[in-house]
């Protein structure tokens, strides 16, 4: 990734003969930036080719093709695991866990349905009305590995909670201990300390209750599913470059990664395949890192590049509605002050609201309305290491307006439009700055591709446009729209 780049670049942009291995490593570092999501697609795939290779022995066993060998041996596999396995001996079954080394004693998946349906804890979680709690953690940690119904999804290699066979593994204990710990080697993560003791059970009780053959309680998880299911949840810190006011994970580290490829229009002049519509050239490389305090209070520091006056954001956020909850929208609060040249001089503070509603399961509308206290006006630094210039303080009010749909269950499109309704020209703005691209979602990562006219990605600057960044007024016509793209990950 180029966290480390600015002063290189700098020095590359100051020798200003645009060296040939900058292209090579901006290749090479876009190449790095998708790749953070190849290790968790590598190992989906791994647990995909074993649990396929786990199936594909219950299918041979099941057609009698060759049960001898598994009834001689007692080995009994389990649909959906690729990580278990029975083994009957003496008329006992144990489940050997392969992940943790360990194996006890269990019921077998034959008598499961009677043993483990309406099992206390499902009991005692559709009776103390924590069903909700479960059904909702599920929803947002759990089913992009899961599935939304518990079914498992192939490629993730997780098992189906609605399989009786599969529950019959499971006890109370081994849930909750997975949860906790997770499982190694395999994808499955710990969430101890990122979900409460209360959390955990909760939502523990909610997979036992995925697999109940008590038709009450498969209502109770099936509504309380549909429920949290019909709430948006945001993909990513930002759509484009206006937030989401998505809730961090409680002490979740987070890393935001923008690039605007301002200096290339994508669409006007030569030919531009060759140079992938600007995605070789000079870019504005902005990195940041968000922490979690609470599930609800977020601290963040942010830093842009010389070219763009380097200024470091440091922020604080606050999400007091959410519709996960039951609220009728989202909204945070979000504080921040900015200073250039790496916050030693033109000081801008911002005060911003975050509002946002579901419109549908798959859609979402945004609403950020911005106040900037002393903002500068966008300029090119083209001498690195001279200190941005002196320019006058404007408090402005910008709204921005943003949508992100759904076209399938990990990609969305996403549109924005930041207008600044107090004092733009005085900013050089005279046009609002847009953006739109295409979202794709990872577990903890996410990927966004997009079009825009404003290079700017902090608060104070992104309402800016390439016009005023350029000097040139024609610059932020669609013809001057650039490529440019976020990844987010989670680190922790
Ligand atoms: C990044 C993907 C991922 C996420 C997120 C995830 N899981 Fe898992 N989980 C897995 C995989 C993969 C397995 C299967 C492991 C194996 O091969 O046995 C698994 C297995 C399990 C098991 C069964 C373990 C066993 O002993 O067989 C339980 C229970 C479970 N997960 C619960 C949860 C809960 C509850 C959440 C949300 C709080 C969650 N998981 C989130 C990937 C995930």
């Amino acid at each position: 990734m180029r966290r480390e780049s600015p002063m290189k670049r700098g020095r590359e942009l100051q020798a200003n003969s645009v060296p040939r291995h900058r292209h090579l490593l901006n290749l090479i570092f876009m190449a790095a930036g998708l790749t953070c999501g190849v290790p968790l697609l590598l190992s989906a795939a791994s647990g995909l080719a074993t649990s396929t290779a786990a199936a594909s022995s219950v299918s041979e066993n099941g057609s009698g093709s060759n049960p001898s060998m598994t009834d001689a041996l007692g080995v009994h596999f389990i649909d959906g695991s690729s990580s278990s396995l029975i083994i009957e001996r003496n008329g006992k079954k144990y489940l050997v866990d392969l992940a943790r080394h360990a194996i006890r004693e269990t019921a077998g998946p034959e008598v499961s349905a009677q043993t483990h349906s309406g099992g206390s804890l499902a009991a005692a979680a559709a009776s103390s009305g924590d069903t909700r709690l479960g059904a909702k953690i599920f929803m947002e940690k759990c089913s992009v590995c899961h599935g939304a119904n518990g079914k498992g999804i192939t490629a993730a290699g997780t098992p189906d909670f609605t399989s009786a066979q599969v529950q019959a593994t499971l006890t109370e204990d081994a849930v909750i201990n997975t949860i906790k710990h997770g499982k190694k080697g395999t994808l499955m993560p710990s969430w101890e300390g990122k979900l409460s003791e209360n959390e955990i059970a909760a939502v523990g009780s909610f997979v036992k209750l995925l697999a109940s053959t008590n038709a009450s309680d498969q209502q109770i998880a099936a509504s309380a599913a549909r429920e949290t299911a019909k709430v948006y949840t945001p993909a990513d810190d930002y759509l484009y470059s206006l937030p989401t006011g998505r809730r961090l994970e409680r002490h979740g580290l987070y890393v935001n990664f923008t690039h605007r490829f301002v200096f290339d229009p994508a669409f006007s002049g030569r030919a531009r395949g060759a140079i992938l519509a600007g995605l070789d050239g000079f870019s504005v490389a902005s990195f940041g890192l968000r922490y979690g305090v609470t599930d609800k209070f977020s601290v963040s520091a942010y830093r842009s590049p010389s070219v763009i006056g380097r200024p470091v954001e440091l922020m604080a956020a606050y999400n007091f509605l959410d519709e996960h909850d039951g609220n009728p929208l989202n909204a945070s609060f979000r504080f921040s002050v900015d200073g250039q040249d790496n916050f030693s001089k033109n000081f801008t503070t911002n005060f911003e609201g975050i509002f946002s509603r579901t419109l549908s399961r798959r859609a979402q509308i945004y609403f950020v309305p911005a106040l900037s206290l002393q903002a500068r006006r966008l300029t090119v630094s083209s001498a690195l290491e001279l200190e941005p210039p002196d320019l006058p303080g404007i408090n402005t009010f910008s709204l921005g307006v943003g949508a992100a749909l759904d076209i399938r269950p990990t990609v969305a499109v996403i549109a924005e439009v930041i207008p600044t309704l107090v004092n733009g020209p005085e900013l050089g703005i005279h046009r609002p700055a847009y953006a739109f691209g295409i979202q794709k979602r990872l577990w903890r990562h996410a990927f966004t591709l997009g079009f825009s006219n404003s290079p700017g990605t902090v608060v104070s600057q992104r309402a800016g446009t390439r016009a005023a960044f350029l000097g040139d007024p024609s610059a932020d016509k669609g013809s001057g729209l650039f490529i440019g793209f976020d990844l987010m990950r989670q680190m922790y």
